[in-house]
């Protein structure tokens, strides 16, 4: 069986386009025939929304089998998995409870590895191609967690002036977690929420052009009302609704995302 690439989706500005990103290239990656699992990392539990009616989110957030127990009990993530209604399409839910997580890793040994730990015997089963990661707006330890757990990240960020505010923080912050995380790779920036009638987006554009070493997605995905109404039902846009816009450059983002990871 082929190595397990993990990538997580990562950046300290809030509403960048983390989850809805996460979860839809996970969700094109599965329907190209891959077998992908999914990590949500974020106490909003806007992951396991994308995939699961509202009432099933709170009732799994509010068990025993989620990623907050799972790295409470440092256990091997194998057991916190569930089915989506998807093909190729895990998840490991998340909990409200992950408000605490930075106080529950504090007392831990080596304790920005206990995601890694625990999502080790999954890779070496070999039983996914992708585990997609979901991480919350911050830049703490549990952030941390989810970069060392992680091949690859993604930075989704918003084409907005507050949107690039902050970059160049975020990068810095990459760059020392690479110290530790020897393995880490930045795959790139994937633009989100783009709307290519306002003109900041030419001056946002020529922002990234000047970030050297970054690479940026050629697949930017823009403003689309079918995202939230895909969320609403939900479902991410690329089962929703396929023929959408959003659903179209979601999928060629995923595919440029695999290729880099081959
Ligand atoms: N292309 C898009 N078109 C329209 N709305 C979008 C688009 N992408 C994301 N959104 C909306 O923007 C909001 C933020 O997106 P999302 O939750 O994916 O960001 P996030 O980075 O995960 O946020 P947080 O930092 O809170 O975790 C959501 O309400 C989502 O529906
Ligand atoms: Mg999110």
């Amino acid at each position: 069986m082929g190595k397990t690439v993990t990538i997580c989706f990562t950046n300290n500005k809030g509403g960048s386009g983390k989850s809805t990103t996460c979860s839809n290239v996970g969700a094109a990656m599965a329907q190209a025939g891959k077998r992908v699992l999914l990590v949500d990392g974020d106490m909003q539990l806007n992951l396991s929304l994308s995939f699961f009616e509202e009432e099933q989110v709170l009732e799994m957030a509010a068990g025993e089998k989620n990623l907050y127990h799972a790295i409470g009990k440092q256990d091997d993530l194998t057991d916190y998995i569930v089915s989506t209604k998807y093909e190729n399409l895990d998840l490991i839910p998340s909990s409200t409870l992950m408000s605490s997580i930075e106080y529950e890793l504090f007392t831990k040994w080596q304790r920005e590895f206990i995601l890694k730990k625990g999502l080790q015997k999954i890779k070496e089963a070999g039983t996914y191609d992708y585990i997609l990661i979901d991480a919350p707006p911050t830049l703490g330890g549990w952030v941390m967690n989810i970069l060392c757990a992680s091949d690859r990240v993604v930075v989704p960020v918003e084409a907005s002036p507050w949107g690039m505010f902050g970059l160049a923080n975020m990068f810095e912050f990459l760059a020392q977690v690479q110290q530790i995380a020897g393995d880490l790779k930045v795959l790139g920036i994937a633009l989100t929420k783009v709307d290519m009638r306002k003109s900041y987006f030419k001056q946002t554009m020529e922002l990234l052009q000047e970030m050297e070493d970054i690479h940026v997605f050629s697949s930017f995905i823009r403003v689309d009302s079918a995202i939230e109404w895909s969320q609403d039902s939900s479902a991410p846009v690329v089962a929703y609704k396929k023929s959408s816009r959003s659903a179209k450059e979601y999928i060629a983002l995923a595919e440029e995302v695999m290729t880099l990871c081959r």
